[in-house]
């Protein structure tokens, strides 16, 4: 079937039905917007098999996305949405660019989490917006960027459950959301290792994409012993 789109790390397919795409998970990392840039096999099984089981367990605990189903290792079905060009973030602790762009301390918690907007454009960097920004581009009404924020509060409440039940910490993660054909707002994109920051509640040893970023270990034996993890939450 024809392909709609390629991303850094997943090719979007349209299939039979125009509500619904597939998704292929590619053995490819990026960082700091494909800076570094790496084929790495088996990526894409992991985070396609992470990401399925993380939707699966948002829907248990009353969180809908636009994951329909896995279809092999490396893809998955998702209900078809208008992306909108928002990447939202959550922080539960201090780590990455806002230490460096604010100068909050390495590990500072946040109570309550701090929900922060991003624009999803690869040319600017994917600047971070406030949300006068947002209104003025057109890209959210006030009720929408509303709707976002406490859906990305949800979202957080649930991993945050579920990585502790794994013995982990959820630092923080960005999620991306999209409109359907009747213009609900639907969580959609991935949620994996690749897009949140998780450390081990005891040692602190990261379970993410840091390792790659950092170049501090092994990001296909990382994200086997996260997938691992998540045996404990089925
Ligand atoms: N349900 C969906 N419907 C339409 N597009 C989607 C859906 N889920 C994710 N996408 C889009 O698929 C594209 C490919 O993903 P990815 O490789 O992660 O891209 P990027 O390089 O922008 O991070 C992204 O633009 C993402 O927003
Ligand atoms: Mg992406």
């Amino acid at each position: 079937m024809m392909l709609l789109y390629e991303g850094k790390a997943k090719k979007v397919f349209k299939t039979e039905d125009p509500e619904v795409l597939r998704i292929e998970y590619k053995d490819e990392v990026t960082a700091g917007n494909g800076a570094k840039h790496d084929f790495m096999e088996g990526k894409g099984r992991l985070n396609n098999l992470i990401s399925s089981d993380i939707f699966k367990y948002l829907k248990k605990n009353g969180v809908a996305s636009h994951f329909i189903e896995r279809t092999s290792e490396t893809e998955q079905k998702v209900k078809a949405v208008h992306i909108i060009p928002l990447e939202v973030a959550v922080r539960n602790v201090a780590a990455g660019s806002i230490v460096e762009r604010l100068g909050f301390k390495n590990g500072e918690e946040f109570t309550p989490p701090l929900v922060e907007l991003y624009y999803k454009k690869d040319e600017l960097n994917d600047p971070i917006l406030t949300d006068d920004h947002v209104l003025r581009l057109d890209i959210a009404t006030e009720d929408e960027i509303r709707a976002l924020k406490e859906a990305a509060l949800k979202v957080n409440a649930a991993l945050i459950k579920m990585m502790n039940m794994m013995g982990l910490k959820l630092i923080d993660f960005k999620i991306e959301f999209g409109r359907d054909k009747k213009g609900n707002i639907l969580l959609a994109d991935e949620i994996s290792p690749d897009t949140c920051r998780i450390r081990d509640l005891e040692t602190g040893e990261n379970f993410d994409k840091d390792v790659y970023r950092n170049a501090t270990g092994s990001l296909i034996d990382t994200y086997t012993k996260f997938y691992e993890k998540m045996e404990a939450v089925k």
